[in-house]
């Protein structure tokens, strides 16, 4: 049975449609956030909610931090909104010139977006524009991966290969879209500690699916480093360098939406470096201003930026395509005042000194009834059970909403509790986490 416990009871829910919710169940039993600070979310009766998903893998600095709020109010005062559509403003260049210190490599062109979704389907605009400025224009295929989560927008969906995402939407996908086989592999690796050991031949499907299509067709591959929405799904050791091998070899570009895992969470800027593998774009969203203002960055290496500009002539548009919001004021102020966060307070190094006392805690818990795997990198972790006989999810669901009334949240994917907590956390905080999942699994159906 599931903890039900209403809240908020004078509150009209009924107009807001809201999204990857199951809106009536939800409606029943609402479950309303009302503050947030550092480590903590307060909920609308007041009690005190410990954070373990930095909200949606955004909150790398924990919650309302000053810094942001003062950086956004200032800005909001001084320039609400300037065009980046031939005229421009000092902050998106200044931010730029941050990230790209930041970037691996040469991935120093940067375009805004405003989410990961507007980021996925940016790279993937910016993959066909190269190929077609380099005199590849056959080049339009995209290869993606089952389980992959590159946002909701048709080009997203299409990469991505979550099927509940796409099978309403089945008949107006991209129409050139082929799948790697997802990583996971619970037989093999369960309760790995870091990236499984077994898994690297998955890679060798890229080489088939080449076969298959032909290599002059396809513009880019893109994955996500390390699957967060399909169920934190690790790259298995060895995997993503052979995808850089076998995409270099054949000329096509490597995309890795680092939506999730930019910014510090596997213990480095991005999962490219922690992992040692450049890719030729990254596309960044949440982590980039802490939460606070949507934005999203793709960044390009020089190569690709400077085939669109020096195929096209000096005075005309090299891409069409932008956002209103492209770099928007009040989003790059955010984004400024948390990249000297994350720099200050070093918590990209943080969160790689935390990561083995985190792994240790998380483990903790792998032999507790119904638990088939505890995974993870960084700071980020995946527990999944075994479907309960109430039917697929429940128990997931179950362990979800008694966390959260025993004061911590978590996220639940099916029967996969995520977490991905603030680099900001504490000992405490991995104790206040491990033992209320402990309790909430013991207690599940
Ligand atoms: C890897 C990845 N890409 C893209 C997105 C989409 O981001 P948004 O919801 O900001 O559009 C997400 C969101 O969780 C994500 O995890």
């Amino acid at each position: 049975m599931a903890v039900n416990k209403p809240q908020n009871e004078g509150a009209r829910l009924d107009n807001f449609w809201m999204p990857f919710t199951a809106n009536r169940q939800y409606k029943t039993t609402p479950r309303l956030l009302a503050k947030a600070e550092g480590m903590y979310y307060t909920d609308v009766e007041g009690n005190s909610v410990l954070d373990s998903t930095a909200g949606l893998w955004c909150c790398n600095a924990g919650h309302s931090r000053d810094q942001i709020t003062d950086a956004v109010s200032k800005q909001i005062k001084e320039l609400d909104y300037a065009p980046t559509f031939q005229m421009g403003h000092p902050l998106p260049f200044e931010l730029a010139e941050r990230l790209a210190e930041l970037a691996p490599a040469d991935l120093n062109r940067v375009f805004f977006t405003n989410s990961g979704s507007e980021s996925a389907d940016t790279a993937l605009k910016i993959a066909l524009a190269y190929q077609r400025a380099r005199g590849h224009a056959n080049r339009t295929m995209f290869i993606g991966r089952e389980q992959g989560y590159h946002g909701t927008g048709f080009g997203g969906i299409s990469v991505g290969g979550m099927v509940n995402n796409r099978k309403a939407f089945n008949s107006q996908l991209l129409p050139s879209v082929a799948h790697l086989p997802h990583t996971l592999d619970i037989e093999r690796n369960a309760f790995s500690k870091g990236l499984p050991e077994h898994g690297i031949e998955r890679a060798e499907v890229l080489e088939q699916l080449i076969a298959l299509h032909g290599a002059e067709n396809i513009a880019a591959v893109m994955v996500e480093p390390m699957s967060g929405s399909g169920g934190v799904i690790l790259p298995p050791k060895g995997y993503l360098k052979r995808l850089r091998e076998i995409t270099a070899k054949h000329d096509i570009l490597l995309i890795f939406d680092e939506v999730i895992t930019g910014f510090g969470r596997v213990g480095d800027a991005f999962a490219s470096q922690r992992w040692d593998v450049t890719p030729d774009i990254i596309t960044t969203a949440k982590a980039l201003t802490n939460g606070a203002i949507p934005m999203g960055a793709v960044m390009v290496s020089e190569s690709i930026y400077d085939a669109c500009m020096n195929t096209a002539p000096e005075d005309t548009i090299e891409l069409f395509h932008g956002y209103t919001y492209s770099g928007h004021p009040v989003a790059a102020a955010a984004a400024l005042a948390t990249l000297d966060i994350y720099r200050d307070e070093n918590l990209f190094e943080r969160a790689r000194q935390l990561e083995t006392e985190w792994e240790e805690a998380l483990h903790s818990l792998d032999n507790l009834p119904n638990v088939i795997d505890v995974r993870n990198t960084g700071l980020i972790a995946g527990i999944q059970f075994a479907p309960s006989s109430e039917g697929i999810g429940k128990r997931g669901y179950d362990i979800f909403t008694r966390c959260f009334y025993d004061g911590v949240l978590v996220r639940a994917s099916g029967d996969i509790i995520a977490m991905s907590p603030p680099l900001i956390m504490e000992s405490k905080h991995i104790d206040q986490m491990v033992s209320t999942l402990e309790r909430a699994i013991k207690q599940a159906i």
